[in-house]
């Protein structure tokens, strides 16, 4: 057994891993012939991925997948623990899972993903949730088979978590969910420690993968058909630091840009760490995709400090506008977090000023929720829950007409979109815009996995509509 420890987490100790080619045992290859797994995801595009490599172990191991709990072998709940409703989510799905085994002894329930890192959640699990069979942390859980093997012959409750990063594991089974776009992790964990996020304890010190093995799986990518790739990192802009010395996300978007892909996203970005030399790399070359995620969190300098951002309002407005200048169609989007503890009316305020000013294309909101073990759970907070709800209102409203608006600007425009289905209408297909913007729009014998060119006729909020252009 091992049990997740924040404070090991936190230490900053120089970490030592070891890169690894992956291989599964040959024992365990078709183990679970004839099982079958429901595997629930929660979080961010990281936990997506990591999830398309459960299901290409688990593959190998002969379990094949279903949506209905109520047929599966084995229940597994991929988590996230950034704020307090994923939570929730994931222990009203255990709860469903418990009433299933009540009368389906066999059935196998475990948990990975971030949640598996939090000392408090696994305390409570062990305490309160015996009918759950394992737990396998984030940098574990290629460990997996083992794992599986361990509880059947042990038969009691397998916690297998590590707080040191693990190794760097390479050429992991993957079972994509899309044959045209496809995640690349770059760089796994973070260093920034925000005083609001959980993310650094939960996924490690900042690790960067050896680009030579970044470009190897975006060649075989390409041969596979693929068109779009999106690196991946909780701050992609660190990129490098920890391995090269004159190596960073800017020679790296250049090397994957020169690969001819048609299209490179990546995500996130920490502003700190957005260097001149990225935007002119993003600018240079037409498939790196003119569309960037930029969270700012708030607008006041104040909560800015107390969030530990590294950086002010005004470092981040002219970050943006540079990007808004020398990229050209650059849509710009955002995280802002409301109700950080001791957040008033005129912190509020600045960031309703900043949100006008930078009009963004798209914008995620959240109200502030304590994690526990991150230092600002520990800072007094006399906003109300009703105050928090009431800024969340009032800045939805706001960013949602800049939606709107910057979207209007687009009709008569043509726009490339590349093609991710049919919708249920006849002759109706939907994609995605070079700026990221969803396209539904009507054409004929239009290919999927295509990239076309399209008239945009409507702007709604949230999509554009169109028709293929001739
Ligand atoms: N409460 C609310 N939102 C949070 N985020 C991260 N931690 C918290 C928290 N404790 C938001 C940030 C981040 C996004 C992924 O989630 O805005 O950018
Ligand atoms: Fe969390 Fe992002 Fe800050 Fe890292 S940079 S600590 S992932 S909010």
């Amino acid at each position: 057994m091992n049990l997740p420890d924040f404070k090991i987490a936190r230490s900053n100790n120089k970490i030592k891993y070891e890169k690894k080619e992956y291989k599964l045992n040959p024992k365990y290859l078709n183990k679970y012939k004839g099982k079958k797994c429901y595997l629930k995801t929660y979080g961010c595009q990281m936990n997506e991925h990591d999830s398309e490599n459960i299901k290409g172990i688990l593959e190998l191991l002969g379990y094949t997948f279903t949506d209905n709990m109520e047929d599966a072998d084995l229940v597994l709940l991929n988590t996230c623990s950034i704020r307090e409703n994923a939570h929730n989510k994931a222990f009203g799905l255990l709860g469903r899972a418990k009433h299933i085994k009540e009368t389906k002894k066999d059935l196998k329930i475990g948990l990975c993903g971030c949640m598996a890192q939090e000392e408090i959640v696994v305390n409570t699990i062990m305490t309160k949730c015996p009918f759950v069979n394992f737990i396998i942390g984030t940098h574990n859980f290629y460990d997996l088979p083992n794992i599986l093997e361990k509880n059947e012959i042990e038969e009691k409750q397998e916690i297998e978590v590590f707080s040191r990063e693990g190794d760097l594991i390479e050429s992991m089974p993957i079972d994509r969910t899309s044959k045209y776009k496809a995640y690349v992790n770059i760089i796994y964990g973070c260093d920034k420690f925000c005083t609001y996020c959980i993310v650094p304890y939960t996924r490690g010190r900042q690790r960067s993968r050896e680009k030579e093995d970044i470009l190897k799986e975006i060649n075989t990518l390409i041969k596979e058909g693929y068109k779009e790739v999106t690196l991946l990192g909780q701050n992609v802009n660190a990129y490098g630091k920890d391995l090269y010395d004159n190596y960073s996300l800017a020679e790296l978007l250049e090397d994957v840009a020169k690969t001819k892909i048609p299209r490179i996203r990546f995500m996130t970005s920490h502003p700190w760490d957005f260097n001149d030399n990225m935007i002119k790399i993003i600018a240079k070359y037409k498939n790196i995709m003119p569309s960037i995620h930029l969270p700012v969190q708030s607008g006041s300098n104040r909560i800015l400090k107390l969030m530990g951002r590294r950086y002010t309002k005004e470092e981040y407005l002219t970050l943006f506008h540079k990007m808004k200048e020398m990229i050209p169609n650059c849509t710009i989007s955002t995280d802002i977090i409301v109700g950080f503890p001791g957040e008033t009316d005129s912190d509020f305020n600045e960031t309703l000023n900043l949100v006008k000013e930078c009009k963004y294309d798209n914008a995620y909101t959240f109200i502030y929720s304590p994690r526990v073990g991150t230092p600002a759970a520990k800072l007094s907070d006399n906003v109300t829950k009703e105050e928090k709800e009431q800024r969340l209102y009032k800045l939805n409203e706001i960013v949602n007409t800049y939606f709107k608006e910057n979207n209007n600007k687009l009709i008569g425009k043509i726009v490339p979109v590349l093609v991710e289905g049919i919708s249920d209408k006849k002759n109706e297909y939907y994609g995605y815009s070079d700026t990221n913007k969803l396209v539904n729009f009507i054409g004929v014998d239009v290919e999927i996995g295509s990239i076309v060119d399209v008239i945009i006729t409507d702007a709604k909020t949230w999509s554009l509509d169109g028709k293929v252009s001739k």
